[in-house]
């Protein structure tokens, strides 16, 4: 089956029973054993729930995987991946990683012995002397955030195989519908389900997706024991969410396009960072892995950090909040929102400056969004 039609059908039949289409939602947080120790699939919601089971049945098969574990939230999700480490495991990530990424491990993992080293992917050879030193992991996100670079996954497959390291990439930006990274090698894809997968800004959640049947073991244990399962209704409205993923991603990805193209000839735009773009550094691998651009649109403007500031809080349509990937457009100052985490010395040494603005373009009629970046920048002088 398509994707279209997977996205609707994989992982729940019609209830035999009632008929129910669309699955109900199982608010429970225990299950009746038919004798001690003997249950019917299910014993405690924090181990496992039919709307668990119903959603991760569809991510699964979107990213073309055989299994999937879902989680409370995308950091969540790492979290659980994380505890299949030990102390002394080094990970190596590229730059462009979400901000709260570099948080976990910097914050937290750390205390347990956990290093993250980043890398800016100038040369491949660079990427080989990283690898040389052995890192579990391979980890990056593609598009990166914010600046929407697009990482070769299978170069980059390839190159980490050789070392024994796991690549685990975050697919959050391009979702499934634009990208498959386990189709290109990838050992785990990792979602922050809070973004296009749900896609109305209503839920926050997470999935770890994988062809491995020891990974899912591991997730769905590291779930149960440290407490990292959503709620029922927060996977059920996933579920909801995900049926409209084709047809969102396809207005995201139009709306996308034709904002950059408006953005990159504005007399105040410094640059646009859009994979879309043809004069795009990104295009070519873009157009290589990717079926379509997606919804993120960054722009550095010719603008002082005040006047940034006042710009991101001079739209009526693009609301000024974190977070992505629902169906209204956001705008946000990555330097002062999402990727505050990261050091003001370390963010300029990867080109994420104070005049930059990231755009999380919705489904609206995309003349009233280009009529208020209109408006705003006129205002902003
Ligand atoms: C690309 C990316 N990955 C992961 C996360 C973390 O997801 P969550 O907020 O669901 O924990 C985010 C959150 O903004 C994100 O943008």
């Amino acid at each position: 089956m398509k994707f279209e039609t997977r996205a609707i059908h994989a992982g729940y039949e019609p209830d035999a029973e009632t008929g129910c289409l669309m699955p109900p939602i199982y608010m429970t947080s225990t299950y009746l054993q038919d004798a001690p120790g003997v249950d019917r699939g299910y014993d405690y919601t924090r181990a496992g729930n039919p709307n668990f089971t119903i959603l991760e049945k569809t991510l699964a098969s979107l990213e073309g995987a055989e299994h999937a574990t879902v989680f409370s939230s995308g950091l969540g999700a790492l979290t659980a991946l994380c505890a299949m480490l030990s102390q002394g495991d080094h990970v190596l990530a590229l730059e462009g990683i979400y901000g709260g990424t570099y948080r976990l491990f910097n914050s937290v993992f750390k205390r347990f012995g956990i290093e993250l080293e980043i890398l800016k992917l100038t040369h491949f050879q660079d990427l080989e002397r990283a690898l040389a030193k052995k890192p579990k992991w391979l980890l990056f996100e593609t598009p990166t955030n914010p600046l929407l670079n697009v990482v070769d996954i299978e170069a980059c497959v390839k190159v980490a195989r050789r070392h024994g390291a796991l690549t685990i990439v975050d697919n959050t930006f391009a979702t499934p519908y634009f990208q498959n990274p386990l189709h290109y090698g990838a050992d785990v894809v990792w979602h922050s389900t809070t973004k296009y997968m749900g896609g109305h800004s209503d839920v926050i959640g997470g999935a770890i997706i994988t062809n491995s049947c020891s990974i899912k073991k591991e997730m769905d244990f590291f779930r149960k024991s440290i407490g990292l399962n959503c709620s029922p209704f927060d996977a059920w409205l996933v579920t909801r969410g995900v049926k409209t993923l084709a047809l969102r991603m396809e207005r995201h990805a139009q709306n996308a396009g034709k904002i950059a193209a408006f953005l990159e000839v504005h007399p105040k735009v410094n640059r646009v960072f859009y994979p879309g773009l043809p004069n795009s550094p990104s295009y070519a691998i873009a157009k290589k892995q990717m079926s379509g651009f997606g919804g993120m649109v960054s722009a550095e403007f010719k603008l002082s950090l005040e006047l940034t500031k006042a710009l991101v809080s001079s739209f009526s349509l693009f609301a000024l909040a974190e977070s992505l990937g629902g169906v209204e457009s956001l705008v946000c100052h990555p330097a002062t929102m999402t990727h505050m985490a990261i050091p003001a010395d370390e963010r300029a040494k990867g080109g994420l400056s104070d005049n930059l603005v990231r755009f999380s373009v919705g489904i609206e009629e995309c003349t009233d969004l280009i009529n208020d970046l209109t408006q705003a920048l006129e205002l902003i002088s």
